[in-house]
């Protein structure tokens, strides 16, 4: 018999717990369409940036011009309205088509880091018809001045401003850089956030040593990327009412299946999407499913945070314990 994968996530009912990360995936209605088909149980739209909205809502320039007083040389860091994939309203347009076409359920992405008249879009998603929205907060803290609790106050402003513009499910998309996650978790979930994903990727530039230039770039993940992500799960599952998402360095079955066993409620992934196809999805879950087989699991629930801080028989190999365990035990 096949092994029961539905699951719950934000108070959605989704047929397995595998999902399309926010990314380009969404861009096009046909490709969103193959992988629905081949078994993604849900898709997280890209972003809409705050940077753009608010170009959208004070009409142009002159919100570019004000930030770059502040910030010698921002204007030309910030991208110009030709150069987002999307416009606001084109995004709003392609999130009813996906719903109009899809069964799944769509979860638009908003992504930004003060509260403004950004957060409106949160409810324009809604009204399109959203199942949920996540929230990136994508903050670099690059001034001294700025303590990791006014940090973490901005966030929580964000979150509360954008919890308060809808009544659809929330979920926050954090970093992995805070000084105690599983409190911030835990705050998150006080504010009204069903969910949180663990975590954002930091696209990180590198220098180029003949041009004098920082370069940015995006580097698709690898499976080593996911053990950040264990670790934290594994850490965080059980500790808040609110529900556990996976973003990060998922590229084989087995990944899967231990980040599942670490605790998320679901998993999204996008590099190994964008590297190898939609047919991944399939190639995932059946991984999935046979394993479970040859296992007897008959439920994904069995599975579920089987390896989490609180349930696997060594907590100590998450903890402090182990890291001393481990570097007193290397052999020169
Ligand atoms: C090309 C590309 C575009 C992305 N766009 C977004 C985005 O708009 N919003 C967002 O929150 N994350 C975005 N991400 C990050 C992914 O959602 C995901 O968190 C990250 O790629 C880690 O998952 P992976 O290891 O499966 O790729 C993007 C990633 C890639 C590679």
């Amino acid at each position: 018999m096949n092994p029961r994968l539905e699951t719950q996530f934000l108070g959605l009912k989704l047929r397995n717990p595998l999902l399309v990360g926010a990314s380009p995936l969404t861009d096009s209605a046909e490709v969103a369409l193959e992988l629905q088909e081949r078994g993604a149980a849900a898709v997280v739209m890209r972003s809409l940036f705050e940077e753009q909205l608010e170009i959208e809502n004070r009409a142009g320039e002159a919100f570019i011009e004000s930030h770059g007083e502040s910030f010698a040389e921002a204007t030309s860091f910030f991208p110009s309205v030709a150069e987002y994939v999307m416009g606001p309203e084109e995004y709003l347009r392609q999130l009813e088509e996906l719903k109009r076409k899809l069964e799944i359920p769509v979860i638009a992405s908003l992504n930004g880091v003060t509260v403004g008249g950004w957060t409106e879009y949160a409810r324009r998603m809604e009204e399109c018809g959203a199942d949920a929205l996540e929230l990136n907060f994508y903050f670099l803290p690059t001034d001294a001045a700025e303590s990791g609790q006014q940090v973490e106050d901005k966030l929580a402003e964000v979150v509360a401003a954008v919890r308060g513009q809808i009544k659809i499910p929330l979920a926050v998309k954090l970093s992995p850089f805070y000084s105690s996650l599983p409190n911030l978790v835990r705050r998150m979930a006080s504010l009204g956030a069903q969910g949180v994903v663990i975590f954002n990727r930091f696209y990180q530039p590198d220098i180029d040593i003949e041009l004098l230039e920082a370069s940015p770039r995006i580097n698709l993940s690898h499976s080593s990327e996911l053990l950040l992500r264990l670790r934290w799960l594994a850490i965080l599952h059980g500790q808040s009412r609110i529900d556990l998402a996976s973003s990060g360095g998922v590229h084989t079955p087995e990944d899967l299946i231990k980040t599942l066993m670490a605790g998320a409620d679901t998993v999204q992934i996008v590099s190994l999407l964008l590297r190898h196809g939609a047919k991944q999805v399939q190639v995932l879950l059946e991984g999935l499913a046979r394993w479970m087989q040859e296992h007897e699991y008959t439920d994904i629930k069995q599975l579920r945070g089987c390896m989490s801080l609180q349930k696997c028989p060594d907590p100590s190999a998450f903890e402090r314990t182990n890291y001393m365990r481990v570097l007193q035990g290397w052999q020169a």
